[in-house]
């Protein structure tokens, strides 16, 4: 048929940037989240002992490939992740509101509406503004001191470096900021599969969301305990480099463990 609504509907384009940056937007989350999960994992390795989170941070310098460390395999690493949540803020911005006056109807619709997802997309909000000033604080000293990666040099970090709150709020900010995300984004794009009962389905996905994210605090809090108590016992000698065990008979002169 060929009228001059067909016509203009046909002729109308349709603006795909929204679904691009939806798209961005949930990609770049889903691979930072996952980064996040093996980051935390990696850097626990302190808690299996001094010389397993040694190993662990020389892998990642390549040590166990070409034979001596690369630590610009960290500085490439951290800048990439770096990047990664530039994309993944850029595209996330437009959802957020932007005036006091946003920010109030929206607080006000959270609480009229009594939902917890509402709640949920607020805390959202609040720890992504979080992540966003104060991820690049860590992010620029992994770039920038990429061969001090080590339980001294990282313990020495947390306590005589003062990172400690900076890692803390982070802890906090990052694992409720990753949990909800992904919460959503399986609600969003529909992942679950077809219930009879959608809601109890819904409130089993709450519940694995939760559990996840209270494994992931736990195990973060420990390996800040962790690597306090180093960074407490070391603060005498700050700056010394830890040594394996294996290594310590090949230098007499290592310093006491
Ligand atoms: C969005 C990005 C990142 C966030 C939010 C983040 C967050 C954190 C947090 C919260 C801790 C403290 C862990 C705890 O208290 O249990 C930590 C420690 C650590 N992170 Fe990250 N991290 C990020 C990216 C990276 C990258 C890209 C690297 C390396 C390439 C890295 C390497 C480390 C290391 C080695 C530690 C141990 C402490 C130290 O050496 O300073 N992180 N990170």
């Amino acid at each position: 048929m060929d009228n001059p609504t067909s016509r203009a509907i046909a002729q109308s384009r349709i603006d795909r940037t929204p679904a691009w940056l939806d798209l961005i937007q949930g990609v770049s989350g889903l691979a930072l989240a996952l980064f996040m999960w093996g980051h935390m994992l990696l850097v626990s390795s302190i808690l299996l002992g001094k010389d397993a989170m040694y190993h662990v941070a020389r892998f990642f310098e390549g040590v166990y490939f070409f034979g001596r460390p690369y630590p610009q395999l960290v500085t490439g690493i951290a800048a990439a992740i770096f990047l990664l949540m530039v994309v993944h803020a850029v595209a996330a911005m437009r959802r957020m509101p932007s005036s006091y006056r946003e920010y109030r109807t929206l607080f006000r619709h959270s609480r009229d509406l009594r939902h917890a997802d509402t709640w949920l997309w607020l805390m959202q909000v609040a720890t992504g503004l979080v992540l966003m000033f104060l991820a690049g604080v860590h992010l620029y000293t992994m770039m920038t001191h990429p061969a001090d990666i080590g339980p001294y040099e990282s313990a020495d970090r947390f306590v005589s470096g003062r990172m400690w709150p900076l890692y803390l709020v982070l802890l906090f900010a990052v694992e409720l900021h990753g949990g909800i995300g992904l919460y959503r984004m399986v609600l969003k794009w529909g992942l679950l599969p077809r219930s009879v009962d959608p809601r109890a389905q819904r409130r089993r996905l709450v519940r694995l969301k939760w559990a996840i994210t209270g494994f992931f605090l736990v195990l973060g809090l420990l390996t800040f305990a962790a690597y306090m108590k180093i960074g407490i016992e070391h603060c005498d000698r700050a700056g010394e480099r830890y040594v394996p065990v294996a290594l310590r008979a090949a230098m007499p002169l290592a310093g006491p463990v």
